[in-house]
């Protein structure tokens, strides 16, 4: 009998959020937790262990090391500074901490025998899972961001607030970075097949506002963060919602952050697209029959993330 074990990389509110969605969820049946501020993964490790009577699944809880995580199937990476993102609604804001973070664990862990999967959060998040991609020498695919995963979610509810339609029966998908730069692909919205347009035309009057839609999940995460300086749920379920899917082979087609190598026109930048989600991580890039005009902006999307990417590979010495 196999055990799914998923670690999870700073324990903060992202990671804290994630480690119990996947518990609640009994998506896992072991979570180690690892953070180098010792008091505050204590604090969290005591309160999820606390809860596991009464989880729907026995879950192994542990309050690990960096040496625990080479045998996991999943490591989540969600090391960040939040506090770096106050007064800004910029994501890129987190990088020169983020970056050089991945190095205390993704070096060595590209050292061992892990063959498993990494889910990264942190941000700049298309920026911080090419990082970790290069550090551990993964194989393509194995590496992946939650990216427009996130977005998307948003994105869907505000269609679903907006139509009066369940978020289950709709297929949208906000692209490009986890980012300012980020746009939703209306062209291949579908309302269970029925493409967007059509579904308005036949059923809905014209008050849906493309623009203020998108605008409403673009910026739904800083709505979130205005007040409580964090957000949780909304990623955690994204995260958990990818595990699965690799744990569990679903082969499940949604946005994550992953490397383009002519998708797209696009080489060489990990940036969020509709992806087959199973066992391997990103099986397959699912290519959309985008617009030019959509096209246009993937482009300018791909280019803000390469402007991060340079300042990575800055800071770690290799431009
Ligand atoms: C989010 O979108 C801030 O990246 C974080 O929730």
């Amino acid at each position: 009998m196999k055990t799914r074990k998923v670690g999870i990389v700073g324990v903060g509110h992202v990671g804290a959020h994630t480690a119990y969605s996947l518990a609640i969820q009994g998506i896992a049946d072991e979570i180690v937790l690892v953070d180098t501020n010792k008091p505050r993964v204590g604090s969290e490790f005591q309160d999820l262990f606390d809860s596991i009577p009464y989880m729907p699944n026995r879950v192994h809880l542990t309050n690990g090391t960096y040496e625990d995580l080479e045998d996991c199937d999943v490591i989540v990476n969600s090391a960040g500074d939040i506090t770096l993102l106050l007064g800004s609604e910029d994501r890129s804001r987190e990088l020169r901490y983020t970056v050089p973070c991945v190095h205390t664990w993704a070096d060595q862990l590209g050292k061992t025998s892990f063959d498993g999967i990494i889910v990264n959060i942190s941000n700049p998040c298309d920026v911080v899972t090419r990082e970790i991609a290069l550090a551990t020498g993964l194989p393509k695919g194995h590496v992946l961001g939650t990216g427009t995963g996130l977005d998307t979610a948003r994105l869907v509810s505000q269609i679903a607030e907006a139509t009066h339609v369940n978020a289950h029966s709709i297929q949208a998908y906000m692209i490009g970075e986890h980012g300012n730069s980020m746009f939703a692909g209306w062209s291949a919205v579908t309302m269970n097949g029925l493409p967007l347009d059509e579904f308005l035309d036949k059923y809905q009057d014209a008050k849906f506002d493309k623009a203020e839609i998108e605008q409403l999940g673009r910026h739904g995460g800083w709505v979130t963060f205005s007040y409580k300086h964090a957000t949780e749920y909304a990623i955690a379920t994204t995260a958990a919602k990818m595990v699965k899917a690799i744990l569990h082979d679903e082969r499940i087609i949604m946005p994550a952050s992953t490397e383009l190598t002519g998708e797209y026109g696009q080489n060489g930048v990990f940036v969020g697209v509709p992806v087959l989600l199973g066992k391997n991580g990103v099986e397959q890039v699912i290519e959309l029959s985008l617009t030019d005009e959509e096209l246009d902006k993937l482009n300018d999307s791909c280019n803000a993330i390469r402007a991060n990417m340079a300042l990575a590979d800055e800071i770690e010495g290799r431009a």
